[in-house]
């Protein structure tokens, strides 16, 4: 059995991290038995705020007992924990594309990376997760995601951010994810990089059911169809 686990963000205290098994139907493959040894973690929260983050997993799991720790790319919100969940994981190994390896997280991090090419596949035992480069989106140049291929969940990380105290974890209605991402957007906006739009085509070609968002609500529904979306708003950049 593996599991997945996703934080979401939001910005105001007294419970701005919550850690959710993502997505619930991960739950219902038998998930929370005994044997948790493929359990992966996307993201580790700010090093700052570890001790919460550490918390939130404990809820879920014996967080010693996590197995990879994978990230989208190099920023402190994305891995800035990373060491810290390495020495509360001891066979926790970091999880990444190629790139950031090289680049950044053998050399910061405690224990070597697994790198992953793009289109790679990782198996977690039960689930399988893809690795797929997107360089620069929205940010980073060893940018990519995950896709759980079982469970058709994107971890999409940046992607859709919402600002916002206390979403729902997951939501089936699009304009929920959309409007406030792209209200969000309008201020803080993505790199206008060249190439979003065939960048996004590709990570709808997963055809993913879910959208595990990092910062606001995670979305089940036509996956495909809201990165198509956020293709074209880019575009017009
Ligand atoms: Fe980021
Ligand atoms: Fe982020």
């Amino acid at each position: 059995m593996c599991k997945i686990l996703g934080f979401r963000y939001t910005a105001k205290m007294p419970k701005p991290i919550q850690a959710c098994p993502l997505p619930e139907s991960l739950a219902k493959l038998g998930l929370g038995g005994p044997c948790v040894r493929f359990a992966l973690l996307f993201h580790t929260g700010p090093r700052k705020v570890f001790p919460l983050t550490l918390e939130a997993v404990a809820s879920l799991m014996d967080p010693a007992r996590l197995r990879w720790i994978s990230f989208s790319h190099f920023e402190a919100d994305e891995c800035g924990a990373l060491n810290e969940w390495l020495a509360a994981a001891p066979d926790a190994q970091p999880l990444c594309s190629a790139l950031a390896a090289m680049v950044s997280v053998d050399d910061f991090a405690d224990r070597p990376a697994k790198p992953l090419a793009d289109g790679e596949t990782h198996s977690l035992g039960t689930l399988r997760v893809q690795w797929i480069d997107t360089p620069h989106l929205p940010h980073g140049m060893e940018t990519g995601y995950l896709f759980e291929t079982t469970t058709r969940t994107l971890l999409c990380g940046d992607l859709f951010a919402q600002p916002g105290n206390q979403p729902p974890a997951i939501t089936e209605s699009d304009a929920l994810v959309w409007e406030p991402s792209e209200a969000m957007r309008q201020e803080f906006p993505y790199a206008p990089i060249h190439g979003a739009g065939a960048l996004l085509d590709k990570l709808a070609a997963t055809e993913p059911q879910v959208l595990a968002c990092m910062h606001g609500a995670s979305y089940r529904g036509d996956g495909a169809a809201l990165l198509h979306r956020l293709g074209a708003a880019l575009g017009k950049h």
